[in-house]
């Protein structure tokens, strides 16, 4: 295979060209798909038979770049899944990788911890808004949402409510695909296959999503006019009886399902609701968190503090695999003052990697760097540029029926093809990175969602080339 790699050129500055120090040059990294050992390598989340003919495979990346197996230079048009905030290959994060491997590569996560987790906890604690104070740490976000869902029975049986069971989530969320997670999430896919095996007491709100109204959303809050968590009280709470509920977890802007934006007051009100009944609220942040909504995080963006945030991804800039639970104060101690004996483990949870030490340097260093080159503020002023951007060059082509942008992200929604949903979308994604760019679909959505540090030009490129797929496929 060789390992001959080419680093692009990106923000117009020469890079040079390198792998493991050597030099390099385009050609000699050229690769035909049949040299690749494809028979063993079961694909996650991908239509596997189709994949095998026509195969995606990224060999390098720089920037904003990805180099393919053939050779050719690929703009990451999705920050590798809203993970690479700060761009590819970023040196402060590998020296840091690398320094922490010479000095402690792991430890063991049970009855002991390391530096860098309790240095990579406080920042997080510090970054996090209100009396967010308490990070459990995990490997993903769907780790995360079951540690989440884990501590809301936790805690409500540790202050004599352990009859809260309740699990509430909303429509076409995605908190990944861990049984709990897939439970209180509300993508149809992820779960249809699991049926009974799902958790039982779980509620779904109504999706966010307006259509005929808000089809078109440019970075704002749409005004709904009728009350989309009239049923959540009037309906779900009603039935179950709040007093039997524990949490209820949202995404704040719905991700994974193709950028849906909440209706304006919506996450107040919600946070109201909880309040009044004695409910605790999640917010999934795996993808809002770290500066996507050129904030810190979706709670800072809607101002409303939830009682867990969850995160992973762009913590580490997608490096190396970390995920967690940030709770408030109030948890913590009700878990510490439930009255056991002080050699007792309070909250038996916990997974072989939590805070594993190259994991939380890798944290300790992204955040740093996001901080240094104030990623997250240009995040929210390419995320305008975007916004514009889609707008006016997608509107009103064949087949759009509705494009949404908020932050540094936006959806283009597609009529469904004759062919069947998602084909439209999923032939346009394979088309633009065919011409250069790697772009995310999400039902009959396309999502753009590049990292922090695009440059206007690049939302150009990503933008033309959607428009002239979208034409081509109309
Ligand atoms: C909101 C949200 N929660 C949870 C997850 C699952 O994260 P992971 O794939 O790291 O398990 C995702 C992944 O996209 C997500 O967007």
């Amino acid at each position: 295979m060789g390992g001959r790699l080419v680093a692009p050129e990106t923000d117009g500055a020469a890079r040079h060209a390198y792998t493991h120090g050597v030099p390099m040059t385009e050609k000699d990294n050229k690769m035909q798909h049949h040299d690749l050992p494809m028979d063993n390598q079961w694909l996650p989340f991908t239509p596997n038979r189709h994949f095998r003919k026509d195969p995606r495979v990224f060999v390098a990346a720089d920037g904003m770049h990805f180099t393919t197996h053939d050779g050719r230079q690929v703009i990451d048009g999705i920050s590798s899944l809203w993970c690479v905030g700060a761009g590819h290959n970023r040196k402060p994060i590998n020296e840091a990788i690398k320094k922490q491997l010479d000095t402690l590569d792991y430890a063991t996560a049970f009855q002991a911890s390391n530096d860098q987790a309790f240095k990579a906890a406080q920042m997080i604690a510090q970054m996090a808004p209100g009396d967010l104070n308490k990070v459990l740490f995990c490997n993903s976000g769907s780790e995360a949402a079951d540690t989440a869902l884990k501590v809301a029975l936790a805690y409500h049986r540790a202050r004599g409510e352990g009859h809260r069971n309740v699990f509430i989530g909303r429509e076409k969320g995605y908190h990944g695909v861990n049984f709990g997670g897939m439970s209180v999430g509300g993508l149809p896919a992820n779960r249809k296959v699991y049926g009974a095996q799902l958790l039982p007491r779980v509620g779904h709100m109504r999706f966010i999503h307006d259509p005929v109204h808000h089809a078109y959303i440019h970075h704002e809050e749409p005004v709904w006019t009728e009350d989309p968590l009239l049923e959540l009280e009037t309906r779900i709470l009603a039935l179950h009886d709040p007093s039997n509920v524990a949490a209820i977890i949202v995404e704040p802007v719905a991700g994974s399902a193709g950028w849906y934006i909440p209706p304006k007051g919506y996450l107040l009100r919600l946070r109201q609701i909880c309040d009044k009944h004695g409910i605790l609220l999640i917010f999934d942040e795996v993808i809002t968190g770290f500066g996507r909504l050129g904030v810190n995080f979706g709670a800072d963006f809607y101002g409303v503090v939830p009682d867990m945030l969850n995160f992973a991804k762009a913590v580490t800039n997608g490096v190396i695999p970390l995920g967690g639970v940030v709770c408030r104060d109030f948890i913590y101690d009700t878990m510490m003052n439930a009255g056991a004996p002080e050699h007792v483990i309070e909250f038996f949870h916990g997974y072989t990697y939590s805070g594993h030490p190259v994991a939380c340097a890798a944290a300790v260093a992204t955040l740093q760097l996001m901080k240094d080159e104030d990623l997250f503020a240009r995040a929210g002023v390419q995320g305008r540029v975007l916004g514009d951007a889609m707008h006016s060059a997608l509107k009103g082509l064949p087949s759009v029926v509705g494009i949404r942008t908020l932050g540094l992200a936006g959806a283009v929604e597609l009529a469904p093809a004759a062919a069947g949903p998602g084909k439209r979308a999923y032939d346009i994604m394979l088309d633009c990175f065919r011409r250069g760019v790697w772009l995310r679909a999400a039902g009959d959505n396309i999502v753009i969602c590049p990292p922090y540090i695009v440059e206007n030009a690049q939302i150009d490129q990503m933008v033309q080339t959607l428009a002239d797929s979208i034409r081509q496929h109309a």
